[in-house]
């Protein structure tokens, strides 16, 4: 980064964790800046609380659906009464766990915008794919099933994420250059449908990034800011991320 026509953007990831009390804190305590978009996706049940919150808050995944007989989904306009600017898709643990193939993805990005709110859209390759050589290939129909369903239009109306899946949760960061190497790529691939939103739209790095290794992996040309887990339930450092963006 940091590129001065792309403002730094820092997401917290909570995932299924969280408190009233975290909640409270963050609240609180964490501080905004004028220049970093800094955003926490707490689990749905919290996001209504944030609403004298300085910083903006995303929810964690939405239903492609607008209402009806879902049990247990929750939907696009529920999350923006919530208050919600932004929705994680995508991310690999939905993929993985819920199995949400590229076109469940897509029909949701496609959605999310519609619904006015800006995806934070998730790609990133597993380990296998990475040890044989197929990381482009790999990205590339993540975001080719993207383009499909919702046509060029919603390069700049999101907000990317690489996550490799290998460096989720396991204190194994990609290196910098490894980084800016697929976000380089992405944006190469984006350039291609529409290159001025392609200059402009936010791609952020996510994997056990942390208040250590933070500004080395933003320091790099294609890197806008970060998709934080483990590190954003604990303000301080998380703090010291979003300031490494800044
Ligand atoms: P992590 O998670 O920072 O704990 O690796 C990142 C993410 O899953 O978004």
């Amino acid at each position: 980064m940091i590129n001065s026509q792309r403002k730094p953007f820092v997401a917290g990831n909570w995932k299924m964790n969280g408190s009233n009390e975290l909640v409270e804190s963050f609240c609180s305590n964490l501080a905004s800046s004028p220049a970093v978009d800094v955003v926490i996706c707490p689990p749905a049940v919290y996001l209504s609380k944030f609403s004298h919150a300085e910083f903006a808050v995303g929810a964690q995944n939405a239903s492609e659906f607008a209402a009806g007989a879902h049990t247990g989904e929750i939907s696009l306009s529920m999350i923006a009464e919530a208050g919600c600017k932004y929705v994680i898709l995508g991310h690999s643990e939905r993929r993985e766990g819920h199995n949400e193939s590229n076109e469940v993805v897509a029909r949701k990005v496609k959605a999310t915008i519609a619904a006015g709110l800006t995806p934070i859209l998730c790609i990133g390759e597993p380990l296998e794919v990475r040890e044989s050589g197929g990381v482009f290939d790999f990205v590339k129909a993540q975001l080719d099933a993207i383009a499909n369903e919702c046509g060029v239009n919603y390069i700049k109306n999101s907000v990317v994420a690489y996550e490799p899946i290998w460096a989720i949760g396991t204190g194994k960061t990609a290196s910098p250059e490894q980084a800016q190497e697929v976000h380089a790529f992405i944006r190469k691939e984006l350039a291609a449908l529409d290159a001025s939103a392609a200059a402009n739209v936010r791609i952020l790095y996510g994997g056990s990034v942390n208040a250590a290794n933070a500004s080395e992996l933003f320091a790099k040309t294609d890197i806008d800011g970060g998709l934080i887990g483990g590190a954003s339930l604990k303000i301080e450092d998380f703090t010291t991320i979003c300031q490494a963006a800044s």
